[in-house]
């Protein structure tokens, strides 16, 4: 097929998707290519905490409606980002530590997943919760210091206020499969699948960078999680430079693991990433395909 969205469907039904932010959804040149080449939207920030809980308990769903509202009404799937994260909370919940965070969480992943139930492909239920570095932990923050089952406890929540949803764990710096932090992550998911913890799919931000090279263990990362039952998806996808290659590689890594269901772009044009200094995107700020676009396709319709 001759778009992203079009061809990644022709390969078992995947998708191709984008971060969307709502503001842009009046500028033409952004909706013209939006409409045309990505079957799945995830909100770059309006369902984040603080977006959609400005003050405790009252709730604001006006940009994160609009972009759900678009992509329903032209039949493209939403992934929602992100339900428990230790960052983009809003400042009354960044000051809560204990039993009244927890209970303050807990309300939150009811209250957004109910508001969005049935509209939802998949949720990133927990983002970013593990460490960096070698020591394969948890990343510390107020949320893991209510308790190790934090995590748990979110999926749980969010199962009950939407079972339809797929619920996923996303996180970044996990292409690697020789990483601490990979690993843990591995751990995690595979006590939950053990303990019926409810776990759907993990998501694999690949904000990559070309200061290591192009991880060559990425198809090994993505099919043994994939192995332990779940699907897994690249979620954030963006690449210093755009190199045509590193492109290609991840599609083609995606393509030859069954449960890799699907790829989102953090961003259409290089001007509305959040690293747009690195040009890392599939669009020029005008708009133009690039050479990184054209290797996406061929690996799509080729790989
Ligand atoms: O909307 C306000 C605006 O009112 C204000 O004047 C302005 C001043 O700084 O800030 C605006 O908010 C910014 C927001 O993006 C919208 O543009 C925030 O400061 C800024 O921090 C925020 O950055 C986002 C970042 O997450 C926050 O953590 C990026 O757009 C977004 O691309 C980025 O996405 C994250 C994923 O959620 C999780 N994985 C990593 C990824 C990249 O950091």
């Amino acid at each position: 097929a001759t778009t992203l969205g079009a061809s990644a469907a022709e390969r078992g039904g995947r998708y191709f998707g984008t971060a969307v932010a709502a503001y842009k959804l009046s500028d033409s040149v952004y909706t013209t290519i939006l409409n045309r080449e990505f079957n799945s939207v995830t909100p770059e920030n309006e369902m984040k905490w603080d977006a959609t809980e400005p003050s405790q308990n009252s709730f604001n769903y006006s940009s994160s409606d609009q972009i759900v509202n678009q992509a329903r009404s032209r039949g493209a799937k939403v992934r929602g980002h992100a339900l428990a994260w230790h960052s983009q909370q809003p400042g009354w919940a960044a000051g809560m530590e204990g039993t009244a965070l927890r209970n303050a969480m807990i309300n939150h992943v009811t209250q957004v997943a109910t508001h969005f139930r049935g509209q939802i492909d998949s949720w990133d239920v927990v983002n970013e919760a593990f460490a960096d570095g070698s020591g394969g932990g948890r990343r510390d923050s107020n949320l893991q210091r209510t308790g190790n089952d934090w995590i748990e406890v979110a999926f749980r929540t969010a199962r009950a206020a939407d079972p339809g949803a797929k619920l996923c764990y996303n996180d970044y710096n996990t292409d690697d499969w020789t990483h601490a932090k990979t690993k843990a992550v591995y751990r995690m998911v595979q006590d939950f699948k053990q303990r019926g913890v409810p776990i759907d799919c993990v998501g694999f931000q690949s904000h990559m960078n070309q200061q290591s090279p192009y991880p060559s263990n990425y198809r090994t990362t993505l099919s043994s999680f994939a192995a332990l039952g779940v699907d897994v998806q690249i979620t954030e996808l963006d690449i210093q430079n755009a190199t045509p290659a590193w492109y290609s590689g991840v599609v083609t890594d995606c393509l030859a693991v069954a449960r890799c269901n699907g790829i989102t772009v953090w961003g259409i044009r290089d001007s509305d990433s959040w690293r747009a200094s690195q040009t890392p995107l599939l669009f020029d700020g005008s708009g133009n395909k690039k050479a990184a676009y054209n290797s996406v396709l061929t690996a799509l319709n080729n790989g």
